[in-house]
């Protein structure tokens, strides 16, 4: 099969910068055409899964992100269900739009994984918005990593370890960065904590949109 001719130039190292075991960070991996062409479809995709408020379990409250999904399943937040992946979108109950070729580029070629990701969570942070630290756990396939693709504004981006009040480290997070999150790193706990408004022209608006790929069920042996 021909390969997929890519849209965007391989990292230099093709290694990444290894900020800890299993946490690697591709820095300008997306080029910026590739990063007009992924937020483009993301746009599209929110024509069709438009943007929610999700809410936290059991307190009702709001998280101060927008969100959206793309793939068979998406993350979804509410008062009454908490955290859970559905395949329906929790005010329109459509489908979610297919995950973007771009960002399935890019977990085929960083993910180390032999199987699709299921779902790409879709954040998108005003600049008022962060994310309190947290670990990614919903999944039931731990065996796969967290890809996740920064766009438009950049952000401070917390991480630390397995458990929340090991030290934290600090970095910023540029548009067309690639975080890979897996093996030893797969639970870190992680959030966001400021954006820089104004920092990238990519979005009309501003803001920073986060695609986060994940695989959610284990695949049935062969
Ligand atoms: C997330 O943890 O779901 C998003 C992280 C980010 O916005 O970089
Ligand atoms: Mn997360």
């Amino acid at each position: 099969m021909a390969r997929q001719k890519e849209l965007f130039a391989a990292p230099e190292t093709g290694a990444g910068l290894c900020l800890a075991a299993g946490l690697t960070l591709f820095r300008y991996y997306l080029d910026g055409a590739a990063q007009r062409s992924l937020a483009g479809g993301i746009a599209e995709a929110v024509l069709k899964a438009p943007w929610y408020i999700p809410t936290m379990p059991r307190s009702g409250h709001p998280l101060s992100v927008k969100m959206t999904n793309c793939g068979g399943l998406g993350w979804v937040s509410d008062r009454d269900g908490g955290y859970r992946y559905q395949a329906a979108h929790p005010v329109t109950g459509e489908a979610w739009p297919p995950i973007p070729q771009l960002a399935l580029s890019a977990w085929r070629a960083l993910a180390s994984y032999p199987h699709p990701p299921e779902a790409c969570l879709v954040n998108f942070y005003d600049r008022h918005a962060r994310m309190g630290l947290h670990q990614d756990r919903d999944e039931a396939e731990l065996a796969a990593p967290v890809v996740s693709i920064s766009l438009g504004d950049s952000c401070c981006f917390r991480y630390s370890g397995l458990r929340r009040g090991d030290a934290a480290r600090k970095i910023e997070l540029n548009s067309g960065d690639v975080l890979v999150m897996g093996g030893a790193a797969r639970l870190t706990f992680h959030g966001v904590d400021k954006i820089f408004p104004g920092s990238s022209g990519l979005l009309p608006d501003g803001g920073r949109i986060n695609l986060t790929l994940r695989r959610v069920t284990r695949p049935r042996a062969m």
